[in-house]
């Protein structure tokens, strides 16, 4: 176990191959069920370039309109989510070991030329609750901050296999993903990476 930043902890290759080829068939099985939609920004209705669905009680959602927010239903189908699989409570429990489980699996598919800007992640009413996020697939640059935007910000490439959490004064550092490496793994037929982040919402 590394730590990046205060409270940011990274564990590499904390999944072994078979679990993380199992858990990708997991999660193709929620995506079937909730698909894969394009997000957009709030205010502008810019497209973001992750696809992203959700599993769990609640799911994180954008739009032009609404905004950032969690919600029962998925925005397209308008059908609940998928119910949170045991193997990523089980990853929950080893990883976060908070009292609470997680509600919220957000589920970002990045072809190999996605990014994600440097944000927060501060939508959540518990934020005691550490954010946990495993990686699947092709590398990706990840940088993380401090707890303002203009923070010194330093960078660690996270491999498939890898989890990171997010907690206590890390809880709400600036992150992001700068690029996906085309290539680096093998799991994924099509390339791109996944990244499954598990939130607790509700205090
Ligand atoms: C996120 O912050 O939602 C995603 C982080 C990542 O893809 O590693
Ligand atoms: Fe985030």
């Amino acid at each position: 176990m590394l730590t990046l930043a205060k409270g940011i902890l990274h564990h590499p290759q904390a999944i072994n191959r078979a679990a993380q080829e199992h858990l990708v068939a997991v999660i193709r099985a929620v995506v079937a069920e909730a698909p894969l939609y394009v997000p957009v920004m709030p205010g502008t209705g810019r497209p973001m370039s992750v696809r992203m669905t959700n599993c769990g009680t609640l799911g994180w959602v954008t739009d032009k309109a609404r905004g950032y927010r969690y919600q029962e239903t998925h925005p397209v189908t308008e059908k609940p989510w998928p119910a949170m699989p045991n193997e990523l409570l089980a990853l929950w429990e080893r990883y976060a070991a908070y009292d609470k489980p997680p509600e919220a699996c957000l589920i970002n598919f990045y072809a190999d030329d996605a990014k994600m800007g440097l944000h927060q992640d501060r939508d959540e009413q518990d934020l005691q609750a550490p954010v946990l996020s495993i990686s699947l697939g092709n590398t990706c640059l990840f940088r993380v901050g401090g707890l303002e935007r203009g923070d010194k910000t330093s960078s660690v490439k996270l491999s498939s296999g890898d989890i990171v959490v997010l907690g206590g004064e890390g809880r709400l550092a600036f992150h992001g993903v700068d690029r996906i490496y085309p290539g680096t793994s093998t799991l994924l037929k099509q390339g791109g990476r996944i990244n499954l982040t598990l939130r607790r919402v509700n205090r």
